[in-house]
This record gives structure tokens, C-alpha cells and sequence, in this order.
């Protein structure tokens, strides 16, 4: 009975511990401090973008340090991870996303932000020109920057492919997911008014690329079927298919092949039709044509019909991203992005840093990548605006010993003068970038999950619904804040009690 006490104070405790760093969460998130408005003289620091990468390096920046300016055409921060969840309304997309204005109004120095877009920037002349993005009439502006940081991200790509960009929805941003919505509940609503034939191909909604996007968008579109729609429109659920096309022989890629063998297995019992070595070659309203490599070597075309295209074949490099590469003779080469030095350095430009997926590196386009850099780059920051102050005192120092009368102040001066330029050796010695991979996770639906963990220096590749747990779990820890974390749990518990909602909003 001891045991069991000591079990329930424990209880008891943790409890307490949990609801008391909730409401500290809560508490912080309302209460912001007054904030202080840097020193004119202080380096401006411009930071493009407000994404994984920019974000991380705002939460942990000094904004004292600098006159910060944040540019983003996007007014909040986007948890992408669980973006594949939001168009079948598995959670809200307001309970993965956080404004920007409630992120820099918690920060100790001001930092001035415009909803904008930046056009080009200019790396001789230390410019950066942007576009407004909502205001009534488009405003156009220029700004000096002593540093910029250039974290805008990656768009969708669509190789060129002939009517993508006119017909495929994609999923890289809310309104993407507000698309994607509205086109889906547009083909399960006509699909009421047409022949039986035409009622097959409109409901036929195909993903096209077996990334990670592909994969955890066709699991979670399977899910709405077999959970809410078979239960809430039967007549219209039966005719609905998911296809999964991917030009590689497998999806997933990047994931370790008995993770691989199990996702595949695991759609096939899902019934999601799952098209490899096929590479789409180009799109009507209605059919995508594309191309499939037989076991002989040899390739067949065939056509698709489909209803709803979604579009997820990984990265292109932004227009304004591009821009700066054809500027600068070091990146010209460069098909990825813009190459960085080990210190996330623009190689061939001077004053500025890039991260995230707008950056060629050995390292993938993810989010973990992108909060270490930002991270990185935060401390990198600080670590620059403490040595420009210990340079300033160094020279007040140095001033006052020139005009001190006794040789005893001179001495003085000239101990703290050194002590000083400790400090500032060691504010100036700043180490390269280093990743730590934590591993990948993946939703594959029908509540599983696939995981390549790093344990001790191995792959750990785990999968199944325990997996689907952790996965919850890790989201939920790596949500942009509490008020995050507590709406996804909501949205969660929501759609396990009373399924998704399947009206059109
Ligand atoms: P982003 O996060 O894309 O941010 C770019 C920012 O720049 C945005 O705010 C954008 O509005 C802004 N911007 C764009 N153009 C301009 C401009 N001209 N001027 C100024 N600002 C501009 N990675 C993982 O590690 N785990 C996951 O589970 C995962 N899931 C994902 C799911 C989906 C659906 C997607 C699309 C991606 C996922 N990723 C995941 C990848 C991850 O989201 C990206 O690698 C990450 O967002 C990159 O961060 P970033 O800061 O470089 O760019
Ligand atoms: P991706 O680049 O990972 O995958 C795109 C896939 O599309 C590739 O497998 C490619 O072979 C295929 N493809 C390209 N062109 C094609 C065509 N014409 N026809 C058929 N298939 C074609 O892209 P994705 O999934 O958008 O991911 C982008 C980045 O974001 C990756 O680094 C990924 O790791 C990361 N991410 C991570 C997630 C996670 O960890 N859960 C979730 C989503 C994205």
C-alpha cells in the first residue's frame, strides 16, 4: 500500500508540474514585456521570410542587438508537418499557425515587420526592394540592410510539366489546403449530377509524387474516406479511389527499406492504388498522361483520368531567390538554391546568410534542418552584436586612458582593456554549422505511422500504431507553442469523437 501511496503522489505531482508549466505557457504567451527600440547606430539585420528557418532565428535572436526587420508576404508562422492533415479537416488550420506579430511582440528589442514580399535583392549596394502583399494599392519599397538573412523557402515544383500549374492543386501553404479543400468537396458534390461512368473518373483523386507530402496527403484523403465519408454519403464514398504515382520504383524514398515495404504494404490494404516507375509527362482538365518503365527496359504511355490532381514533387527555388543567384558569379552554377559556406555564409556575397530550403546544402529541405540553421544563426548573431559592443567599450576605454591624468587609471584602463579583448576573442570565434539528425517520421494513415529514428548513432526504423503515437506525441512537443499544442490535441480528440467535418467550409 506504501507503493501505491507513493505511486499517487507521484501522480499527483507530475500533474501539478504539467497544469503549473501549462498556465506558465499561457500566462507567458498573454503577458509580453515592454520592449526596447534599438539604438539607431546599431546594424540593421533584415530577415526574409517567416517559415522554419527565419523563425527559429527570431525565437532565439537578440533583438536588442540589432534594428531587426522581418519581410514575409505570410503574417504567421506554418507548423508544415501537420499540413497534409488540414484539407480533410484532421486538424483546423488556425491550430497550426501562429502571427507573426504575437511572435515579435514577445522578443526584448523591437522588431519592425511588413507583409511583403521581396522582389530582389541587391547584394552590391546592400538593398533589399519589396512588394506589399494586402494593402489596397500595391506599395513598392527599398531598404538598407547591414546583414540579411535570406530564408524564403522553396516553391512546389513543377518541372515545366505542361498544364500543372493550370490544373493540380498543391500543398505548401494554408491557402493551398484551402484549395485543395474546396476542389475536393467540389467533385463529392457534383459527382450527384453526373453519369455513372463520369462519376468514376471524377472521383478519382490522384497524388502525384511518393515523397513524404504525397504519401501522408493520400494516407490522410484514404482516412476521410473509410472513416467519415463511407459513413456519412455511402453512394458517393464507394466510387471515390486514391492513386499514388511516383517516378521512382519505390516511395519514400529517403526512408530505410523496411520502412519502405511496409508503407507500401500498408496502402495496398488501404486500397490506395500505388503507380511506381511512372512519371507524369503532362495534364489536361481531365487526364494526366504519363509514362511507365517496364521490367524489360522498355517504356509504355498511358493516360490517367482523373477528378482532383494533387501536386507534390519537392522543390523549385523561389523567384527572388533566383534573382540574387544570377547576381552573384559563385552561384551561377547552382540549380538547388544558394550556396552556403560552412557558416551559412552566401558564398560570393558579403553580408549574407541563407538557411532553410531557399539553400543548397548536403543536408535535406526539412523543417529540422531549418530550426538548426535558425538557431545556429541566432547564436551566430548574438555572438557578432556582443563583439560590436565590446568593440565600442574597447575604443571609450581606449579614449579615456589617452586622457587619464595618473598612471594608476592608465593601469587600470589597460587591465579592463585586456580583460575586454578576452571577451571579445572569444565573441569572435565562431564555429561552423553542425547538423544533428533526429530522425524522420511519417503518417501513412489508417492510425500508423513509420519512423527512421537516430538512436545512439544508428537508424531505428520503427512502424504500426505505436509508431502513430509517438508520432502525435512528437508533433504535439514541436508545436510552435502551448495554445498549438492544446488546438491540435482538441482538433484530435474533435475528429476521434465526432469524426471530420464534411461540409464544404
Ligand atoms: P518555409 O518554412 O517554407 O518558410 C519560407 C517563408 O518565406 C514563408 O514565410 C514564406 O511566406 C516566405 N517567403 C516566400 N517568398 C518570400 C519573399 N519573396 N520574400 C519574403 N518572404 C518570402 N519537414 C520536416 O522536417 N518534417 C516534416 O514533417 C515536414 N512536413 C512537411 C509537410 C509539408 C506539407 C511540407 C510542404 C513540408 C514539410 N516539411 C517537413 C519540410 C519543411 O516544411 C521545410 O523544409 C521547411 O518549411 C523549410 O523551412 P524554410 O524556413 O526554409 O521555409
Ligand atoms: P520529395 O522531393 O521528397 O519527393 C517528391 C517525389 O516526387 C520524388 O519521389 C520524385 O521521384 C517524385 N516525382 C518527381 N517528378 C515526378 C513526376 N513527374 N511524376 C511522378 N513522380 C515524380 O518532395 P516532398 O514530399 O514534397 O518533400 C519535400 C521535402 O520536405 C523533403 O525534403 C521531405 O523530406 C520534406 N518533408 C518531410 C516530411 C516528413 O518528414 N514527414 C513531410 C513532408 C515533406
Amino acid at each position: 500500500s506504501n507503493i501505491w501511496k507513493n505511486i499517487k503522489r507521484t501522480i499527483f505531482a507530475s500533474s501539478l508540474l504539467g497544469l503549473g508549466y501549462l498556465g506558465y505557457g499561457i500566462y507567458d504567451e498573454r503577458h509580453p514585456t515592454t520592449q526596447i527600440v534599438p539604438d539607431a547606430k546599431k546594424k540593421t539585420l533584415v530577415i526574409l521570410g517567416s517559415g522554419w528557418g527565419s523563425i527559429s532565428l527570431l525565437k532565439k535572436l537578440d533583438t536588442t542587438q540589432y534594428n531587426v526587420v522581418l519581410i514575409s508576404p505570410r503574417n504567421y508562422f506554418l507548423f508544415t508537418p501537420l499540413l497534409p492533415s488540414a484539407p480533410t479537416g484532421t486538424v483546423e488550420h488556425r491550430s497550426i499557425i501562429e502571427p507573426v506579430h504575437g511572435i515579435i511582440r514577445q522578443k526584448k528589442g523591437v522588431v519592425k515587420y511588413y507583409e511583403a514580399e521581396a522582389t530582389a535583392v541587391d547584394n552590391v549596394n546592400k538593398k533589399v526592394t519589396l512588394k506589399s502583399v494586402n494593402t489596397p494599392e500595391e506599395v513598392e519599397m527599398t531598404l538598407d540592410y547591414d546583414y540579411i538573412v535570406m530564408g524564403v523557402g522553396a516553391q512546389t515544383s513543377t518541372f515545366g510539366i505542361p498544364g500543372v500549374a493550370e490544373n493540380a492543386c498543391f500543398l505548401k501553404e494554408i491557402d493551398d489546403s484551402k484549395k485543395l479543400r474546396q476542389q475536393l468537396m467540389d467533385r463529392i458534390e457534383t459527382a450527384a449530377f453526373v453519369s455513372a461512368e463520369e462519376r468514376k473518373n471524377l472521383l478519382h483523386m490522384v497524388v502525384v509524387g511518393g515523397g513524404p507530402t504525397g504519401v501522408e496527403f493520400a494516407a490522410e484523403l484514404q482516412d476521410f474516406v473509410d472513416d467519415d465519408l463511407k459513413r456519412s454519403c455511402p453512394e458517393i464514398a464507394k466510387d471515390i479511389r486514391v492513386t499514388l504515382v511516383e517516378a521512382l520504383p519505390n516511395v519514400l524514398s529517403s526512408f530505410s527499406k523496411q520502412l519502405v515495404d511496409y508503407t507500401q504494404n500498408s496502402f495496398a490494404t488501404a486500397n490506395i492504388q500505388l503507380l511506381t516507375k511512372t512519371m507524369v509527362k503532362n495534364v489536361t482538365k481531365d487526364t494526366i498522361k504519363a509514362e511507365r518503365s517496364l521490367e524489360d527496359g522498355s517504356k509504355e504511355t498511358f493516360e490517367i483520368p482523373y477528378g482532383l490532381l494533387v501536386w507534390a514533387t519537392g522543390n523549385a527555388v523561389r523567384p527572388v531567390t533566383r534573382s540574387l543567384m544570377t547576381n552573384i558569379e559563385a552561384q551561377k552554377q547552382s540549380r538547388r538554391g544558394l550556396i552556403v559556406n560552412d557558416f551559412l555564409v552566401v558564398e560570393g556575397a558579403e553580408g549574407i546568410w541563407a538557411l532553410g530550403d531557399c539553400s543548397a546544402t548536403k543536408f535535406a529541405p526539412t523543417a529540422q534542418v531549418a530550426a538548426q540553421e535558425g538557431a545556429y544563426l541566432a547564436n551566430l548573431f548574438n555572438q557578432m552584436g556582443r563583439a560590436h559592443e565590446i568593440e565600442d567599450d574597447i575604443t571609450a576605454l581606449q579614449l579615456k586612458s589617452e586622457s587619464a591624468q595618473d598612471s594608476n587609471t592608465r593601469k587600470t584602463i589597460a587591465s579592463e582593456i585586456e580583460s575586454k579583448t578576452r571577451k571579445l576573442r572569444r565573441a569572435q570565434t565562431i564555429l561552423p554549422f553542425e547538423y544533428t539528425h533526429q530522425g524522420s517520421l511519417a503518417y501513412i494513415g489508417s492510425e500508423r505511422a513509420v519512423a527512421d529514428l537516430s538512436l545512439w548513432g544508428n537508424a531505428t526504423p520503427w512502424a504500426g500504431s505505436m509508431t502513430y503515437w509517438f508520432w502525435m506525441s512528437a508533433y504535439v512537443s514541436m508545436c510552435f507553442n502551448t495554445r498549438n499544442r492544446i488546438l491540435v490535441c482538441f482538433d484530435w480528440v474533435k475528429t476521434k469523437v465526432f469524426g471530420r467535418d464534411i461540409s464544404r467550409e
